[in-house]
């Protein structure tokens, strides 16, 4: 008797632990289909992941994802060559990326990225659709072009949950953001200058100041402390030449 009830419950323990490690994705995106669709197609993983972040095809409509599709286009992609020896690979892409373009959406990011553009326009980069470049209008050029992201191409340099589709704005961290919104002191300002960060409110203090040199490397460093509403810290910052500081 009993081991019949504690089987009966085990089933709809492994139904429910079934729904469960499902439901990330699909209850979730039933009901509120935030963000953009993942990925599930490893021939385009493996294509067009090669050299940078698989771009989800819902970031961009499917008239934009033809062009950059065309034999011309991927002749000269950037300036890299990426056509396919073999058209049946080609063709695979084509359609996965179409079928699942931003136009073709139900997925709330992917229609607003599509509604921003008029419909004449088939932009090949994602960062020059209005909607994107809008959300990123506010970020300085020096942040952009450091370093640890290089471009705005670059989504997971700061976008930590980019490969799910979430492109949240609480999921997003900017490296050296603190060293950015400083630089200006950073490069102009004696030891002992007292500052406020933008857009944190911490007050700052830059303390000193060093050349450090290793091999042939010299970078400029200084040490800053912050102060906080509850947090006191003390940073060091070096630069080469003409660089960012990081
Ligand atoms: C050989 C390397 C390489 C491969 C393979 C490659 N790309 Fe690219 N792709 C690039 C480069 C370089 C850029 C420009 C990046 C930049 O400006 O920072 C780029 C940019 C892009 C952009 C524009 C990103 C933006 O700025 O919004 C898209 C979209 C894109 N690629 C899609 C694809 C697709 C689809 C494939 C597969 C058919 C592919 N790429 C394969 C090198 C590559
Ligand atoms: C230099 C860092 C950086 C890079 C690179 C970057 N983003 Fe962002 N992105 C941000 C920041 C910061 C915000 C939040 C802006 C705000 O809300 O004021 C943002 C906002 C967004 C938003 C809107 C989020 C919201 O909650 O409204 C989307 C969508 C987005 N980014 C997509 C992308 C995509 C796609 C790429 C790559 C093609 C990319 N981003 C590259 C920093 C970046």
């Amino acid at each position: 008797m009993t081991k019949k009830y504690i089987s009966i419950g085990l089933f709809f323990v492994l139904i429910f632990a079934a729904i469960q490690s499902k439901s990330d994705y699909n209850l979730l995106n039933i009901f509120n289909k935030r963000g953009v669709q993942v990925i599930e197609n490893t021939t385009y993983q493996e294509e067009c992941g090669a050299c940078h972040f698989d771009y989800q095809p819902g970031l961009l409509p499917e008239r934009s994802w033809k062009k950059l599709m065309t034999n011309d286009e991927l002749l000269n992609h950037f300036g890299e060559d990426v056509s396919f020896d073999d058209s049946s690979t080609a063709n695979k892409i084509i359609k996965y990326l179409t079928l699942n373009a931003a136009d073709k959406s139900s997925y709330n990011r992917s229609k607003k990225i599509s509604r921003s553009l008029p419909s004449h326009q088939s932009p090949l980069r994602i960062t020059n659709t209005p909607y994107i470049k809008r959300k990123h209008h506010g970020i300085s050029k020096e942040l952009i072009t450091q370093q640890s992201v290089g471009s705005l191409s670059n989504c997971t340099a700061c976008h930590n949950n980019a490969h799910k589709g979430d492109y949240d704005d609480d999921s997003v961290t900017i490296p050296n953001i603190k060293a950015g919104l400083i630089s200006i002191e950073l490069n102009t300002q004696k030891d002992g200058y007292v500052g406020i960060v933008k857009s944190t409110n911490e007050s700052f203090k830059i303390i000193s100041t060093k050349i450090s040199s290793n091999l042939s490397v010299k970078k400029l460093c200084r040490v800053v402390s912050f102060k906080g509403n509850d947090e006191f810290s003390v940073r060091t910052y070096c630069k080469i030449k003409g660089g960012f500081w990081h």
